[in-house]
C-alpha cells in the first residue's frame, strides 16, 4: 500500500510564474489558473456537461467538455480535407471523434483487435492506427456513435480512460516477449501495476458510456468534502499536464526511456531486475511562438528497488500535481518544472513527499534500441514475428490489404499481439507450424513482409497530421512514404541501404512522433515547409538539433542525400548518421555539402 502525502491540497494551486523569456522560474501563489483547470475544477470528475451534450442536436461537444473527453480518450476533430465543402453545405465543419485506447506495454489479444477492426469500418474512417506509444486510434467516429464505440471497446475488457488528458498515459513498456528471460516479464508486470496504480478513479467514466441507458445511475460522482476519496492521488483537477510513463532495459531503450516525463531504466543481475533507475522530466513537446518551451530529455533522479516503484513515483506524480504550473498549459509539463527548479530541489522534495532520502541512480548507459521486427525465438519453444505496419496506420487500399490479413491472422493464427513504439505490430506465441501460415496470410494479401521493407523505412515514423489532426500545419504521414521512395532510391545508389538511421515526421511542432531525438528530425513548421533536425541518434539519448528551417517538402530529400554522400566518405568505422553530424558539426557538413 502506497502512503500519500498528507500535505496535498495545502499546495495544489501554487503556480509557477514565468516570464515572456522563459527566465524567471520564480514561485508566486498567484491563484491564476488556466481556462482547462477551471473545466476540471467544476467538471465533478471529468463529468461536466457531457451528458446533456452527447443527446443534443450539435453535431459537436462544447469548449468544455472537448477538454474533459480527452480523460475518456476522445479528441474532437474536424475533417481537414473537408472544410470548404462544410463550409458551403452549412455543417460548418465536418466534425467526428478520435478514439485512443489506453494498452499497457502494447499488449493486445487477438479478440481485442479484432473488435477494434470492426469498429473502424463501423463507426470510423475504416483505418485504424498503431500509435507511438503502443495504443491504438479509431478515426472519424461521429458523436452520435461515441457511447456506442466506448461500450464496445469496454466489453472485449479494454479502455479508453485516461489515453489522453491531464493523467497518466499509456504506461510504455518493451513488448518483445523473450521468455526465456525473465526481465522483460518482470517489466511487463510493472507497467500493468503502474497503469493500474494511476488510473483514475473517477465513476464518471463508468456513469457516462457504460451504464445501461434504462437504468442509467443519476448520482453525481463528486459530492464530497475530500476530493482525494474520490481521486487518491489526483484529486478534483487532475494533474496540471498530460504524465507519460516508460519502462526501458539499457540494452534496449525500444520505448525511448528518455522522451517521458517518468522513465524507469531497469538494472538486472543474473536475469533478475535488482531495481530501477528513475528518470525524471522528458518531454518533446514544443510551441514555436514560445520561446520558453523546448524539448527535453528525462535526467537521472535515483535509483529504487522494485517494490519501492510505485510509492517514489507516486510521490514524483504528487510533486508535479502540486508545484506544476496551472497558470500556462504550454509550460505546464514536468520538464518545466524540473527546469525551474534544477534537479537537486526537484529530488530534495521528492524526498520529503517520499519521508526519506533517495539513493542516487546507478552510472547506466544506454547501448541499444531494437524495433523487434522479423521472426525471433522467444526462448520458450514458441516465435514472434514482428510486422512493420508503414506509420502505423492499418488499411485495406487496392492490392494492400493489411486489415483484411490482420482479421484472418487474429481468427485463425494468433491470439495475442503487442504494438511497439515504432507503430508496428508483434505476433506472439507460435508454434513453428504456424509461421508458415502468418507467411502465407500475409503474402495473399500483398502485404510487404519485414524482411522486403527497406531499412530507412523500416526505421521511420510520423505523426497522423492531416487530415484529422486539428494542430497540424502540414503534412505528415500521407507524405513521408513517398520521401522514402526517394530516400530509399537515392541511398541504394550510395550504397547505404543497409544503414540504420531513424527518420521521424511530424506535422507541427508538438513532437508526437518524437522527431527530437532521432537521427533525422522532419517537423512541420508551416504549410509544405519543414524543419530538419540533425545528430541525434537511435539509442534515443541525444537531442537532435536545427540543420535547417523552412525547407520546402520537395527539397528535404535532395537536402539530404548529399549529407549521405558525405557521411559515406567522411565516417568512422561503424560509425552512425546522427553520431557522424554530430562529430563533424553543422558548418563542416554545411560547407562540404554546398552546391
Ligand atoms: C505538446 C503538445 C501536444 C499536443 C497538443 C498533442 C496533441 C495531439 C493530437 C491532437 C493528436 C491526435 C492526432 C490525430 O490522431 O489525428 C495527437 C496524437 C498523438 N500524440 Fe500528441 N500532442 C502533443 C505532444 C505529444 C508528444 C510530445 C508526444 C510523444 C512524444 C505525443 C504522443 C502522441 C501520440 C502517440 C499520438 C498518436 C500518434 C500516432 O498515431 O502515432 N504527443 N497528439
Ligand atoms: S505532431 Fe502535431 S500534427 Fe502531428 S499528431 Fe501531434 S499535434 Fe498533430
Amino acid at each position: 500500500m502506497v502512503a500519500h502525502h498528507t500535505a496535498r491540497y495545502t499546495v495544489a494551486f501554487k503556480n509557477v510564474t514565468v516570464d515572456p523569456d522563459g527566465v524567471d522560474f520564480s514561485m508566486s501563489d498567484t491563484p491564476k489558473t488556466s481556462p482547462v483547470e477551471k473545466f476540471k475544477e467544476a467538471s465533478q470528475f471529468l463529468r461536466g456537461e457531457i451528458p446533456e451534450e452527447l443527446v443534443d442536436e450539435n453535431a459537436f461537444f462544447g469548449k468544455g467538455s472537448i477538454q474533459l473527453l480527452k480523460h475518456h480518450g476522445s479528441y474532437q476533430q474536424d475533417n481537414r480535407d473537408e472544410r470548404k465543402a462544410a463550409r458551403a453545405d452549412g455543417r460548418g465543419k465536418a466534425y467526428s471523434m478520435m478514439l485512443r485506447t489506453k494498452i499497457p506495454g502494447g499488449k493486445f489479444t487477438a479478440l481485442q483487435l479484432l473488435a477494434e477492426l470492426d469498429l473502424c469500418d463501423e463507426v470510423g474512417n475504416t483505418t485504424l492506427r498503431v500509435t507511438t506509444r503502443q495504443a491504438l486510434q479509431l478515426h472519424g467516429i461521429l458523436k452520435t456513435d461515441l457511447r456506442k464505440t466506448i461500450q464496445r471497446i469496454n466489453e472485449v475488457q479494454s479502455s479508453t480512460l485516461g489515453a489522453c488528458g491531464d493523467v497518466n498515459r499509456n504506461v510504455m513498456c518493451c513488448p518483445a516477449p523473450f521468455n526465456g528471460d525473465p526481465v522483460r516479464a518482470e517489466m511487463q508486470k510493472m507497467a500493468d501495476d503502474l497503469a493500474e496504480h494511476f488510473a483514475p478513479h473517477t465513476r464518471a467514466y463508468h456513469q457516462l458510456w457504460l451504464t445501461d441507458e434504462a437504468t442509467e445511475e443519476k448520482q453525481l460522482v463528486g459530492g464530497t468534502a475530500d476530493p482525494f476519496e474520490v481521486e487518491p492521488i489526483y484529486g478534483a483537477v487532475y494533474l496540471p499536464r498530460k504524465f507519460k510513463i516508460g519502462i526501458a532495459l539499457p540494452s534496449d531503450n525500444c520505448v525511448d526511456v528518455y522522451s517521458q516525463d517518468l522513465g524507469l531504466l531497469a538494472v538486472c543481475e543474473s536475469e533478475k531486475i535488482s531495481g530501477y533507475n528513475l528518470l525524471v522530466g522528458g518531454g518533446f513537446g514544443v510551441t514555436p511562438t514560445a520561446k520558453k518551451t523546448f524539448p527535453a530529455l528525462a535526467k537521472p533522479l535515483c535509483y529504487v528497488k522494485p517494490d519501492e516503484v510505485l510509492e517514489v513515483a507516486t510521490a514524483i506524480v504528487e510533486v508535479q500535481r502540486d508545484f506544476g504550473n496551472r497558470a500556462d498549459r504550454k509550460v505546464a509539463r514536468l520538464k518545466y518544472l524540473i527546469h525551474a527548479w534544477g534537479i537537486d530541489k526537484f529530488k530534495a522534495k521528492v524526498e520529503e513527499y517520499v519521508g526519506r532520502s533517495l539513493a542516487a541512480p546507478q552510472p547506466l548507459e544506454v547501448t541499444g534500441f531494437d524495433d523487434h521486427l522479423g521472426w525471433h525465438e522467444q526462448g520458450d519453444g514458441k516465435w514472434f514475428y514482428g510486422l512493420n505496419v508503414e506509420n502505423g496506420r492499418i488499411k485495406d487500399e487496392e492490392t494492400f490489404r493489411l486489415k483484411s490479413a490482420l482479421r484472418e491472422i487474429c481468427s485463425s493464427v494468433c491470439s495475442v499481439v503487442r504494438f511497439t513504439s515504432h507503430q508496428n505490430i508483434l505476433f506472439i506465441d507460435l508454434n513453428q507450424n504456424q509461421k508458415n501460415q502468418l507467411d502465407d496470410i500475409l503474402a495473399r494479401h500483398g502485404v510487404p513482409q519485414t524482411e522486403s521493407i527497406s531499412t530507412v523505412r523500416r526505421w521511420s515514423m510520423a505523426c497522423p497530421a492531416m487530415p484529422t489532426c486539428g494542430l497540424a500545419v502540414t503534412e505528415s504521414e500521407r507524405v513521408l512514404p513517398g520521401m522514402m521512395d526517394q530516400l530509399e532510391a537515392g541511398l541504394a545508389e550510395l550504397g547505404l541501404a543497409d544503414e540504420i538511421f531513424t527518420t521521424r515526421m511530424t506535422g507541427c511542432p508538438n513532437g508526437c512522433a518524437r522527431p527530437y531525438n532521432s537521427d533525422i528530425g522532419l517537423v512541420g513548421k508551416t504549410l509544405g515547409k519543414y524543419t530538419i533536425l540533425l545528430a541525434g541518434r537511435r539509442e534515443g539519448d541525444r537531442l537532435n538539433r536545427i540543420y535547417k528551417d523552412l525547407v520546402p517538402a520537395e527539397e528535404v530529400v535532395p537536402t539530404l542525400l548529399p549529407l549521405f554522400a558525405y557521411f559515406k566518405e567522411a565516417r568512422q568505422e561503424g560509425e552512425s548518421f546522427g553520431d557522424f553530424c554530430e562529430r563533424e558539426g553543422f558548418e563542416k557538413l554545411q560547407s562540404h555539402t554546398a552546391s
